[in-house]
């Protein structure tokens, strides 16, 4: 391959190069289909590490809160904003004889009131309430609150850890590798559009669907496949790749010559836009970019972006993938993103909570442009999620025991890697009795 051809072979044997611990060899089937391995994961990733859960916007006066069940964590817990305007988590669990708290998943409320027998916790988690309280012998309120676990804010993202005292705080989780994202206009997205779905199979394949573009031209060849710069051989390699310690981003240039991988469709009036729908992407599209075009309430100057967006600087760039570990994925464009999670059930089960944010449109030509958008989100996730059930099975069934990853899958490598590592050090920790 031509070392300088487009983001072709130099940027292969440099990819190639620049991780040599995660090695080059087959993949191991049996992490994604191990019921022990999943109990392995639980113990020494999910009740240790953060996970996001959602944005602060979306509780935010005191007393609103929402419910969110980790299972992976063995949790449920109660994210609530208090008097204080300090967000805390709280396990669902009243201490009288542990009923749910709250059974509605988001609301609002002044206390948290248990319906069995009316306990009630102030907004902190505080025992406040015990009806016939003089017939409890040596109740002790200080003692029965309820349980607290962690929450911290990054950016606006909330994030919970189920240790009530993290080995790492949030910051030092996120910032060696997303200190330079700090900046990006989170909170100037305020559309926000939600699916969840449940899919039968496990968190760590589900994940790994989205972080490689080996497969946009197949799967989504019918759809955005155009949206994506491809070389002269048709590969649509990445511009760059990082793996961190345990986080990994991935950075994309697009086709300007199409809506979706035309960073500056409906941010600005630009001549190198007048084109889209003259390709293969049809009238629909070029009505929505024509119609959405200057729409949005906000401007977005890509000039105004902190450095760790398109921290290569190409021309071309169209989106950036950012995986917080263990199971976050925000891909950051200029003026919308999308935050996904792909939350464990069980081994073979995932629980896919897709977001996706963008700027509020000040005129119906901006929401049909919108809706336009959500929709080829829509259908491009489906063709995602339609092959995932049928990767578990073919893991299940047992032929193989190991999977072949290109140079660019070089993400789910780093994935399998750092669940492998953790898990090593998790159980050699536990040998010496530290955990
Ligand atoms: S279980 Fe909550 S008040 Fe009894
Ligand atoms: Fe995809």
């Amino acid at each position: 391959m031509d070392a300088t051809a487009n983001n072709g072979g130099g940027q292969l044997s440099r990819m190639r190069d620049r991780f040599p611990e995660l090695g080059s060899g087959v993949l191991p089937v049996e992490p994604y289909i191990s019921p022990a391995y999943f109990e392995l994961e639980k113990r020494h990733i999910f009740k240790r590490v953060w996970q996001h859960v959602g944005r602060e916007s979306e509780i935010p006066n005191p007393g609103d809160f929402f419910v969110v069940d980790l299972p992976a964590s063995d949790a449920s817990l109660i994210v609530v904003r208090g008097h204080d305007g300090v967000i805390r988590a709280l396990h669902n669990v009243c201490s009288h004889r542990l009923n749910k708290v709250v059974y509605e998943s988001r609301g609002s409320v002044r206390r948290l009131n248990c319906k069995f027998h009316g306990w009630s916790y102030d907004l902190t988690g505080r025992l406040v309430g015990v009806p016939d309280e003089k017939y409890f012998s040596g109740l002790d309120r200080e003692q029965c609150g309820m349980t607290p676990a962690s929450a911290d804010l990054w950016q606006g993202f909330i994030f919970v850890n189920v240790d009530p005292h993290p080995a790492m705080s949030l910051n030092d989780f996120l910032r060696p590798v997303y200190a330079d994202l700090e900046g990006y206009p989170f909170e100037k997205m305020t559309n926000c559009y939600r699916w969840r779905t449940v899919v039968n199979c496990n968190w760590k394949l589900a994940l790994d669907a989205f972080q490689e573009t080996y497969h946009v031209r197949y799967v989504h060849g019918r759809s955005i496949a155009d949206a994506l710069r491809s070389d002269e051989e048709g590969s649509m390699l990445p511009i760059d790749c990082l793996c961190g310690d345990v986080h990994r981003r991935l950075s994309m240039a697009g086709n300007p010559k199409t809506v979706y991988g035309n960073p500056k469709a409906a941010t600005t009036v630009d001549k190198s836009t007048a084109q889209a729908g003259t390709q293969r992407v049809g009238k629909i599209a070029s009505a929505a970019l024509r119609a959405g075009r200057g729409a949005t309430k906000l401007s977005f100057n890509p000039a105004d972006l902190p450095p760790g967006i398109n921290w290569r600087k190409d021309p071309d760039w169209v989106f950036d993938i950012n995986v917080f570990f263990p199971d976050f994925y925000v891909s950051t464009r200029p003026n919308y993103y999308q935050a996904y999670n792909f939350r464990p059930i069980a081994h073979n089960r995932t629980l896919f909570d897709a977001r996706v944010y963008y700027p509020e449109m000040k005129n119906a030509g901006g929401r049909f442009y919108q809706e336009y958008m959500k929709c080829v989100l829509r259908d491009v996730l489906l063709e995602d999620l339609g092959t995932l059930e049928q990767i578990q099975a073919g893991c299940e069934t047992g032929p193989k025991t190991h999977m072949i990853l290109h140079d660019y899958e070089v993400m789910v490598r780093h994935n399998a890697h750092v669940v492998e590592r953790l898990i090593r050090e998790g159980e050699a920790r536990a040998q010496v009795g530290l955990s």
